[in-house]
């Protein structure tokens, strides 16, 4: 009917409490296949429920939630090896090296260990870790922890990956060269990606829109972010103070992290 690009995740009218307390009011966005959809908002606004919902690890009060055309709550089988999750924490397993970290959501897919370790190193590889990939995680630096655990969860080929916080531990030159391998990847493959954060930079940076929540994950801002946007201090700027005002003032770290970003 259009051409519009097929949703690869969509809510409806979602609510979600716990309790008493609505966590999440009555919120409905879609993200398309191959796109990356940041959220954005300060603590407490529903971020991480959002995502919960979506990954199928809470179950929604009411609306509905499609993802790669599955329920994810109630057909969360059907979404095996289709996601890929990232976290703030690079939960990786001390006592394998890197490569066998890489390899282990394949092994549990039940792909050959053959295979699996063929296509751990080439991810590994894929994300600059040629060379360390005998070693422990506490040889590894913060940063290539955080590129095992990518490595991990693009080595079983999901069609959509989500990220919560996954870049903010690191210091700011390591997050920046990992956000910009991140984003070359997630494009090149053409991954669906909806990552979480509350750096406005980090969003700009990556994400093809943003998406900005306020309390009971209300929709308080939807900025599309283009190329132009980004290479024009003066659009960047606007840009960056829209969605502050929107979530209603950045955190004064973001702030000095953003004009960093921002200065050309
Ligand atoms: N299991 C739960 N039981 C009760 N309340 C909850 C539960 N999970 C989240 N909440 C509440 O829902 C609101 C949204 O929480 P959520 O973790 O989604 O926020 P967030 O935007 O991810 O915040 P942050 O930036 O701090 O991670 C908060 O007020 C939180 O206290
Ligand atoms: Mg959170």
């Amino acid at each position: 009917m259009t051409n519009t690009p097929h949703a690869m995740i969509e809510l409806k009218n979602v609510r979600k409490t716990f309790g008493e307390f609505i966590a999440v009011e009555d919120l409905s966005f879609s993200v398309a296949e191959g796109e990356i959809v940041a959220l954005l908002g300060r603590t407490g606004a529903g971020k991480s429920t959002v995502l919960n919902l979506v990954m199928g690890t809470l179950r929604v009060d009411s609306g509905s939630i499609r993802v790669a055309d599955a329920d994810p709550y109630h057909d969360f089988r059907a979404l095996r090896g289709r996601i890929a999750v990232s976290f703030q924490t690079d939960r990786l397993l001390p006592w394998r090296t890197a490569v066998e970290n890489a390899e282990l959501g394949l092994l549990i897919l039940g792909v050959k260990k053959a295979e699996a370790r063929r296509r751990a190193l080439d991810w590994l590889a894929r994300v600059k870790l040629t060379g360390a990939e005998d070693k422990y995680v506490h040889e590894l630096s913060g940063g290539m922890r955080q590129r095992v655990s990518l490595a991990r969860a693009l080595a079983v080929d999901p069609k959509i990956i989500f990220l919560d916080e996954s870049f903010s531990q690191l210091d700011h030159v390591t997050a920046k060269t990992l956000r910009t391998d991140f984003l070359r990847i997630a494009k090149e493959y053409g991954k669906t990606c909806l990552f979480v954060t509350h750096r406005i930079a980090d969003a700009i940076e990556i994400a093809d829109r943003a998406l900005i929540l306020t309390k009971g994950a209300r929709i308080a801002l939807l900025e599309t972010i283009t190329e132009e946007s980004r290479n024009d201090a003066g659009a960047l700027t606007a840009l960056h103070d829209r969605i502050a005002a929107a979530m209603g003032g950045a955190d004064d770290d973001d702030e000095e992290d953003d004009r960093e970003a921002a200065t050309p």
